[in-house]
């Protein structure tokens, strides 16, 4: 699909007001008064978990916001909702396309909560062998007593077990999370991909002397490990915060971020913030992209045509939010030859900043943002939130129709219509 044509599709596009006749001036008004999303959706099956999101019905407000009250945590709650009646209903139908990805009777499940300990951050991997979806906790978060006193930890749970509770709200307690004793220990890890029979976790690194790095591990027992990578001639990065591997020519792209520094378990960065790519063939290290403010997350489409990165921007950690700047998702061309080209501004986010990103198997972008998981169509129109109400930093699919999301202190189990983006990256 050419994802212009099927950019933001309005009446005014559709007829130009320049060459109209009178039928068309009739059909523009047609239109333009015609039925909302809310009747066209709520006329059809809109299943029993979802409901519609009219932006229109707020693009004039009686209240606005001026900028010094804007705080960039408190979420928007559009006229004529609730904080609750949003989370009651947690599939929200910003475009009719949202549909066909959550299918007919999508479901949201609790499935684990830790009540201080955000146990449940990023680095959500589904091993298909072993059918389980691992997930890190917070390496810098305070409650989580981390940073430069212990590393984060790395836990795992079985889909079947998430499977036989799907049909209940919430579930947590009844789906035993197991800790992963990876050896040598992955210190600090935060991303994680599938890369030929194994995981490879990005580290962020400890103080001065644990350098990040890239780990490989074995998803079965022993969890046997081997560093991939740990520098770049011979200096530190600064913090490795997200992994990918192109589905075409098997690399391995990570992205080099200063969360470690602001989260106090790093030293300052020796390093601009990066997207590198690694042939772990010939061990070549390039970078790909900068520019960014927090490069963050990192994806391909499912064709591997284009990369998405996500910029954080807006959070400085522990030393606080700059909201004018981005919360933003970027998308590159990949060239034939793996380099990234032509950065444009994919989407802006409304509740918080984008941090993991993922495509399904028809190409849509999905990101854990301020209020649960944001969903693009390939042209960048928001077309859907699973919406929980708080921050998700990072979420994956685990097959077809099962998503795993992590919040922090909360961990959900999702089935759905969409199927992931898996890379079978074999040798
Ligand atoms: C905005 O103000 C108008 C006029 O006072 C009122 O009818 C309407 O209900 C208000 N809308 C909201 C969302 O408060
Ligand atoms: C949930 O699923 C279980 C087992 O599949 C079934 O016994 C139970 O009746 C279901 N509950 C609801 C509310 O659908
Ligand atoms: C784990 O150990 C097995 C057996 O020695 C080896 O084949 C595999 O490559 C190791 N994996 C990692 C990530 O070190
Ligand atoms: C962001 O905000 C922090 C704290 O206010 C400040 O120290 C830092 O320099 C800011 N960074 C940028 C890029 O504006």
């Amino acid at each position: 699909m050419s994802p212009e044509v099927n950019a933001h599709s309005s009446a005014k596009k559709r007829y130009p007001w320049l060459k109209m006749t009178a039928v068309s001036v009739l059909v523009a008004v047609l239109a333009l008064l015609g039925p909302s999303l809310s009747s066209r959706v709520e006329g059809s099956s809109l299943p029993a978990q979802a409901q519609v999101i009219n932006q229109r019905s707020f693009n004039v407000l009686n209240t606005t916001q001026p900028p010094a009250v804007f705080n960039a945590e408190s979420l928007f709650v559009p006229p004529g909702y609730t904080a609750e009646s949003l989370v009651k209903r947690p599939f929200h139908v910003y475009d009719e396309e949202f549909l066909k990805i959550i299918g007919k009777s999508p479901t949201l499940t609790r499935i684990a909560h830790s009540p201080k300990d955000p146990l449940f951050h990023e680095a959500v991997v589904w091993s298909k062998e072993t059918d389980e979806v691992f997930f890190v906790q917070n390496a810098g978060a305070k409650d989580a007593d981390t940073g430069l006193h212990k590393s984060a930890i790395i836990e795992k749970i079985s889909l079947a077990d998430a499977a036989s509770v799907s049909n209940k709200s919430d579930a947590a307690g009844l789906v035993k999370v197991t800790t992963v004793p990876s050896s040598p220990m992955v210190i600090n890890p935060n991303g994680a991909t599938n890369y030929r029979g194994q995981f490879i976790f990005t580290g962020e690194g400890q103080g001065n002397n644990t350098p990040p790095a890239l780990w490989l591990m074995n998803p079965q027992s022993p969890y046997n490990t081997t560093v991939l990578l740990n520098n770049y001639f011979g200096r530190q990065f600064n913090s490795l915060n997200d992994v990918v591997i192109h589905p075409k020519n098997k690399d391995v792209y990570f992205t080099d971020t200063i969360y470690g520094y602001v989260q106090d378990f790093r030293p300052a960065p020796g390093l601009q913030d990066q997207v590198y790519r690694l042939n772990p063939d010939s061990g070549a290290v390039t970078v790909v992209a900068d520019g960014f403010v927090h490069p963050n997350g990192l994806t391909f489409s499912p064709d591997g045509e284009y990369a998405y990165v996500t910029d954080t921007g807006i959070n400085y950690g522990f030393y606080g939010m700059n909201y004018t700047q981005a919360a933003s998702i970027y998308r590159f061309d990949v060239k034939k030859d793996g380099t990234l080209d032509n950065r444009k501004v994919f989407a802006f986010v409304n509740a918080g900043a984008p941090d993991g990103v993922h495509c399904d198997s028809w190409g849509n972008v999905y990101a854990g943002c301020g209020d649960g998981v944001h969903v693009w169509n390939p042209s960048g129109k928001l077309i859907g939130k699973i919406y929980l109400g708080t921050t998700s930093a990072n979420f994956n699919f685990a097959g077809k129709g099962r998503m795993v999301i992590c919040a922090e202190t909360e961990l959900y189990y999702v089935t759905l219509a969409a199927d992931g983006n898996y890379i079978e990256s074999e040798m």
